[in-house]
């Protein structure tokens, strides 16, 4: 089996589809539900606690059928199925992609068991108070050090369960802004503090830097000693590791196969373990993986990132849209979209495709977007009456967690009220001027879920995991590696020598050159 490489423009559905495009593009949703009563009932999957509805899109039949056989064409059965025999489909960085095995219980990996047992173990003593600090008290807080895949993921995790949560104060420090560490350690007390230092490479100048800093903040008042009470690292760097004084019993394994964006169900997800136990972090993979068996097993027109994918797809590359809005109606979920931001950007920012040539055709979409209700009350205004397309997913919960009805009935007619706004509009009606009119038939997905649990948000997540990597096929571009932030990295690193003493500055640019010497004053 072979990943396959197939241009998507050049295939007979992608010829089709355009040729459709231009039937369809001025068609209104309105007349489509209209004329046809059975619509919404066509276009929904139901599948266990999720409801996705996906009739509120500018497409018909005929624009699923070509979306289909455009999956088809671009081979996306042998992906999947590669990605899941563990080929090396990360080519570029000669990888497995393999974040779906973390969670399959069914067929796990020994190295993977046994750090899910060194997980239970380690999070079962600190959520008991037995794991015990230098002076003999029980932790109270945790700090996780990382960034971008080694803070996203389980930052957003933890505040999304926060009704699941213990006892255990979390904190998260991913920015190299030394005034954000000071702020979230200056309350601390180091005798009842755990630092977990999150780095797959442990070479990342951010995390090293931040830990550095929390390391000398914590030797003012311990001895090097009680560093292994007080220090864990996740990661895959033995050898760094031991440089920084932490014990080789303290250290979580991750794996090359694991790439930092897909990371938070390997040991780099400690910190949620830790807040909401071990076995809610191992509900939440649970969730994860039947929606690893609906994706890999569905038919695509009953394949729920499937269709998210493909809808997608037909928005970037035929109504040229430029980006698209996610909008939880949960508080609980207000990091979903950073954290989809990474996953989605850092995957699918790609301009080379997989047979290394420039594409000439639009790649991965811009991610934003926030919580209702506070979206509609801050840019709503904008995907209702302004110049742009911009397809969003609703997500809501049928039932809240504290079941206060009044509030949860309020949430959610706001939530089916902005999408029956948003492709009703003001049509049909009369409309006293122009500023009041609102065209609607603005493309929408709702994905109605029955409760906020770790199961479901695991199914959430891996959900659009794979709504992300089917894109990727599609676009025949690489979405597991991330060339381009290497770049920035290597810079900081002479910006930083320039800074410093002035070293290199003047290969600089001359605008780099003169923020330079202006901060150094
Ligand atoms: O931003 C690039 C990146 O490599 C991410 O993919 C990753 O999540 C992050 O840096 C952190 O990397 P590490 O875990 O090695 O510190």
């Amino acid at each position: 089996m072979s990943f396959p490489k197939i241009n998507p423009t050049n295939t007979a559905a992608w010829h089709k589809l355009a040729k459709h495009f231009d039937s369809i593009k001025n068609t209104k949703m309105q007349d489509l539900f209209s004329n046809d009563p059975s619509r919404a009932g066509r276009m929904h999957i139901d599948w266990q606690d999720f409801y996705l509805d996906y009739s509120k899109n500018r497409v018909n039949d005929e624009t699923m059928r070509l979306l289909f056989q455009l999956a088809e064409e671009v081979q996306l059965k042998s992906a999947i199925d590669a990605q899941f025999s563990e080929e090396k489909i990360n080519e570029t960085e000669d990888r497995v992609v393999g974040h779906t095995a973390l969670r399959d219980f069914g067929a796990m990996k020994p190295e993977v068991a046994e750090t899910l047992q060194k997980i239970k173990g380690f999070t079962e003593e600190v959520i008991g108070g037995n794991w015990k600090g230098y002076t003999g008290k029980s932790i109270k807080s945790i700090v996780n050090i990382g960034i971008g895949g080694s803070d996203l993921g389980p930052n957003m995790v933890c505040d999304a369960l926060q009704y699941y949560k213990n006892h255990l104060d979390l904190r998260f420090i991913s920015n190299v802004d030394g005034d954000h560490v000071m702020e979230t350690i200056k309350d601390l007390d180091p005798e009842t503090t755990l630092f977990i230092i999150v780095s797959k490479t442990f070479t990342t100048q951010e995390t090293l830097t931040n830990a550095q800093t929390v390391r000398k903040w914590f030797l003012e008042q311990a001895g090097e000693e009680a560093i292994e009470k007080h220090f864990v690292a996740v990661s895959s760097n033995l050898e760094a590791i031991a440089k920084f004084g932490i014990s080789s019993q303290n250290v979580f394994p991750i794996w090359d196969w694991v790439s930092g964006r897909f990371s938070l169900w390997s040991a780099a997800g400690l910190s949620i373990a830790c807040a909401v136990g071990y076995d809610n972090f191992e509900n939440l993979l649970k969730g994860a993986h039947e929606m690893d068996v609906h994706f890999r097993t569905a038919n695509f027109d009953e394949n729920i990132a499937v269709v998210l994918a493909l809808l997608s797809v037909w928005y970037n590359n035929f109504f040229n849209s430029e980006s698209e809005c996610v909008v939880p109606y949960s508080q609980y979920l207000s990091k979903l979209v950073p954290y989809l931001q990474q996953g989605i950007m850092e995957s699918n920012g790609k301009s080379t495709d997989r047979n290394g040539d420039p594409v000439d055709y639009q790649t991965g979409s811009i991610v934003w977007g926030s919580t209702g209700t506070n979206a509609q009350h801050a840019f709503f205004q904008l995907i209702h009456q302004g110049t742009k397309l911009i397809p969003t997913d609703f997500i809501a919960f049928t039932n809240s967690l504290h079941g206060n009805e009044d509030h949860h009935n309020k949430l959610l007619a706001n939530c089916f009220a902005q999408t029956e706004a948003l492709l009703q509009g003001t049509y049909g009606s009369e409309t006293e001027n122009n500023f009041k009119v609102f065209e609607g038939n603005k493309p929408t997905n709702t994905i109605l879920i029955k409760k906020l649990t770790p199961n479901s948000l695991g199914s959430l997540i891996a959900m659009y995991e794979h709504k992300l990597f089917v894109q990727g096929v599609v676009w025949n571009i690489f979405s597991y590696d991330q060339w381009g932030v290497e770049l920035g990295k290597k810079l900081a690193k002479g910006t930083l020598a320039a800074i410093e003493n002035e070293d290199g500055i003047d290969t600089l640019n001359i605008s780099t050159r003169r923020l330079i010497d202006k901060f150094r004053g």
